[in-house]
């Protein structure tokens, strides 16, 4: 059997460009998708860090003009990913943040640099390379969002469209005026298109014409079809609700593999635990901090954004401190959270440490370190950090939001339900209950046995990619049956 032919496109992919958890995803799912007999290729943008990579790679399409500029379509592989990059200079060529200019400000073109992405993926859903017609597009946040309703307004036939929500947070408003520009159709923008109080809403589009949507965990897709979680598409999300589900993410468990991580101290596994102490004692001097195997080090590896409530963090100082814990943050982000963070450490010197900035080896070994990890996000479509702990033996803090909420089971609830306990949730997500959540996992802490009987729990957690890409895979079947019954009916009627 042939298998089945996915364009994936994304805006970020590891390990070639990353901001966060889409990167991890996007570079994850075709490997795992192998397994279940499909061929996923990766559209991604040329930025200079993916084109220097791709020294090798193969032209496959030379156009003089695309979306303003002279454009390549290149074809090659890095480490067992097969991508296609849209090298086009005039709009991609830029080194640092892919959406942020310089000063902190998204740069002035994006709708143009995205909707360019867009239309090349529904273009090569339309036949565009005759080496690789696909027969799904899966399109993975608003990056890529336009190229559902690209291939919607098409006037040939067309392959099946999935769009994966990873954040509903960042929709991609543009005003009415680009809409000659982005290469739509003037009826798309209508309530029933692209329209969003007066601007185009390329997520929108991506919500409202492909076939299936997915966001990243099913607490999560029933947030985001109520008023709050919603963010505003919520009543669109409710509307399409037949064709949404939440799938939850995995972790590459090759690249965090606590037995064979060249980024840490010393390796460990469910069977041998001891060496993690090791772990500790070098976080715990590489952040400046007093090298005590007996108090507790708290951890946390995160954008600085309101969404992931480090703010919340920032108010129980006081008890971390009272409690005699420690605190080991890496982030970076906006500018408020980052001087108040660096001034907490300045403050708190040996009691508290943090590393502003993006820090791949540094996040490994705060996993592989820190006893507890702390995840008090206001919302969290899914969440990786935390699964990352899961496999490290790192027992996590979460709040009970999205991917938190389906991905760890809370000690109360486990005890109560006769399940095995992986971590603490609190909620509703406020200060006071992240509060009390320190001060029990505090004082779970002095149990070791228990705290080993959490640990373990985590570390024999399936938290792979396997089960989770057979329900892609099984989404893409169904996506073609039923696209099929649809042509069968028409062609009957
Ligand atoms: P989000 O995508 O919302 O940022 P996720 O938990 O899904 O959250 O994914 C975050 C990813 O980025 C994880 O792989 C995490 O380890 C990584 N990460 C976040 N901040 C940093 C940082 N400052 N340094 C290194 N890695 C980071
Ligand atoms: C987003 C979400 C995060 C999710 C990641 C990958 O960045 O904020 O919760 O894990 O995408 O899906």
């Amino acid at each position: 059997m042939t298998p089945l032919r996915v364009l994936s496109v994304a805006s970020e992919i590891y390990p070639l460009i990353k901001t966060g958890g889409l990167a991890d995803v996007a570079g994850a799912l075709p490997a795992a998708l192998k397994d279940c007999g499909i061929d996923m290729r990766t559209l991604v943008p040329g930025y200079p860090d993916v084109v220097k990579a791709m020294a090798a790679a193969e032209e496959l399409l030379d156009l003089q003009n695309f979306y303003g500029g002279p454009t390549r379509l290149l074809a090659g592989s890095h480490e067992g990913l097969d991508l296609f990059i849209l090298d086009a200079p005039h709009l991609f060529a830029r080194p640092g943040n892919p959406y942020l200019a310089g000063d902190g400000r998204d740069w002035p073109d994006n709708a143009l640099r995205f909707a360019a992405l867009s239309r090349m993926a529904a273009n090569i859903g339309l036949g565009a390379l005759s080496s690789f017609v696909p027969d799904i597009v899966h399109a993975h946040d608003w990056q890529a969002a336009l190229a559902p309703a690209f291939l919607h307004h098409a006037s040939r036939s067309r392959p099946g469209t999935v769009i994966t929500v990873h954040n509903l947070a960042y929709q991609g408003l543009f005003p009415y005026e680009m809409l000659e520009t982005i290469g739509l159709p003037p009826d798309s923008f209508s309530i029933n298109g692209i329209e969003y109080y007066g601007k185009i809403s390329f997520l929108k589009g991506g919500l409202q014409f492909a076939d299936r949507i997915t966001t990243v965990s099913p607490t999560y897709a029933l947030e985001i079809q109520g008023d709050e979680g919603g963010m505003g598409l919520g009543g669109l999300l409710r509307e399409r609700s037949a064709v949404l589900s939440g799938i939850l993410n995995g972790i590459d468990t090759s690249v965090w593999n606590p037995q064979g991580d060249p980024h840490i101290a010393a390796t460990f596994s469910t069977d041998a635990l001891e060496p993690r102490g090791a772990n500790k004692l070098a976080l715990q001097q590489r952040l400046g901090l007093p090298p005590r195997p007996d108090v507790p080090l708290l951890g946390v590896i995160s954008r600085l954004s309101p969404q992931k409530g480090l703010d919340l963090l920032l108010e129980n100082l006081d008890t971390i401190l009272a409690q005699g814990m420690q605190l080991a943050l890496l982030g970076s982000g906006d500018h408020e959270l980052e001087t108040r963070f660096a001034a907490a450490a300045k403050s708190h010197q040996g009691r508290i440490g943090v590393v502003i900035g993006y820090h791949e080896p540094l996040a490994h070994l705060i996993q592989a370190g820190c006893d507890a990890l702390v995840v008090p996000s206001r919302f969290e479509p899914c969440g990786l950090t935390q699964l990352c702990a899961l496999r490290y033996g790192a027992v996590p803090i979460v709040a009970r939001v999205g991917g938190l909420e389906d991905t760890i089971v809370d000690v109360d609830d486990a005890a109560r339900a006769g399940l095995a306990a992986t971590g603490f949730k609190f909620g509703p997500v406020t200060a006071d209950n992240l509060g009390r959540a320190l001060r029990k996992a505090r004082a779970l802490f002095e149990d070791r046995t228990a705290w080993r009987g959490l640990q373990r729990n985590g570390m024999t957690t399936d938290v792979s990619w396997q089960n989770r890409a057979n329900r892609y895979a099984e989404l893409y079947h169904d996506i073609l049956a039923t696209r099929r019954i649809a042509t069968h009916r028409d062609r009957t009627v």
